[in-house]
């Protein structure tokens, strides 16, 4: 690991995955009813596209609503899905003309017929865009993704179309959500929680992790940078030693 700026060779995630925390609190401490604090952090998500349109980052994955936050007061979820709606409307112009894909995953058929229709237009849309790959997780648990993903796969077997000796981790990778993708290099959390959070169980296995205090709505172009300094710095092994991976010196010093 290189500190030198000099030498340190700059490494750009392919596929970030953030977890957008802090919204409430951020609300909470102004005083301010929850529902601001989402419209604050909606517009965080902009700074966060922006980020990674500017730096080359091919994918960008966001969980914006949890299996489990279905469960929260009922005007709170009223008003993310109002946000949410009113979001799809706005912003889809703006990001297929910046070449951003956009897909959704998550079990959509809990959302309603309008946003639901909505989420397939965006998706559409943007079909043709290879800029960035910007996933939105909504409605979204990893528990969810490995059970419908061992689900597909049971409806296979049941068919007879496979054998169940053959399902092995590749086989179930291929029925998980984002199977397309390179798995998430770099995992940003904000809001101060050191935990996951029922977000990409699967695909997170080998992911940098990166926390911050600072909350979604104060996210700024500065934070981001920051993580990535610190994952450009971090030696991946998976599972490996450090000799194995490292790259082959390139301009030893003889004694
Ligand atoms: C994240 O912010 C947004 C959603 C979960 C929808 P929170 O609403 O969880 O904010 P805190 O964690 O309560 O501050
Ligand atoms: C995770 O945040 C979900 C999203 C940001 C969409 P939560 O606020 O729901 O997570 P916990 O409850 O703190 O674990
Ligand atoms: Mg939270």
């Amino acid at each position: 690991m290189s500190s030198d700026p000099a030498t340190a060779a700059v490494r750009i995630p392919r596929h970030l995955a953030v977890i957008m925390d802090g919204n409430g609190r951020w609300a909470e401490r102004r005083r301010r009813p929850r529902a601001i604090g989402h419209r604050a952090g909606a517009r965080a998500v902009n700074v966060c596209i922006d980020f990674c349109l500017e730096r080359g980052i091919e994918a960008l994955t966001l969980f914006a609503f949890s299996s489990e936050n279905w469960g929260r007061p009922e005007d709170e979820v009223g008003a993310l899905m109002k946000l949410f709606l009113g979001a799809l409307e706005r912003e889809v112009d703006e990001l297929d003309r910046r070449g951003v894909r956009v897909r959704f995953i998550g079990e959509r058929e809990r959302f309603s017929e309008a946003i639901g229709r909505q989420m397939s237009a965006a998706e559409d849309r943007t079909r043709a865009n290879t800029r960035l790959h910007l996933t939105i997780a909504a409605s979204y648990g990893g528990r969810w993704d490995i059970a419908q993903a061992a689900r597909s796969l049971a409806r296979d077997v049941a068919a007879g179309h496979l054998d169940p000796d053959d399902i092995d981790e590749r086989a179930l990778a291929s029925r998980m959500s984002l199977a397309e993708l390179p798995p998430p290099d770099l995992f940003i959390r904000t809001g101060g929680e050191t935990r996951i959070s029922n977000f990409l169980l699967w695909q997170l296995a080998y992911t940098e992790l990166w926390f911050t205090e600072l909350l979604w709505p104060e996210l700024d172009a500065a934070t981001l940078q920051r993580a990535l300094d610190d994952y450009s710095g971090r030696q991946r092994r998976f599972g490996l030693t450090g000799a194995q991976v490292a790259p082959a010196p390139t301009n030893e010093i003889s004694e």
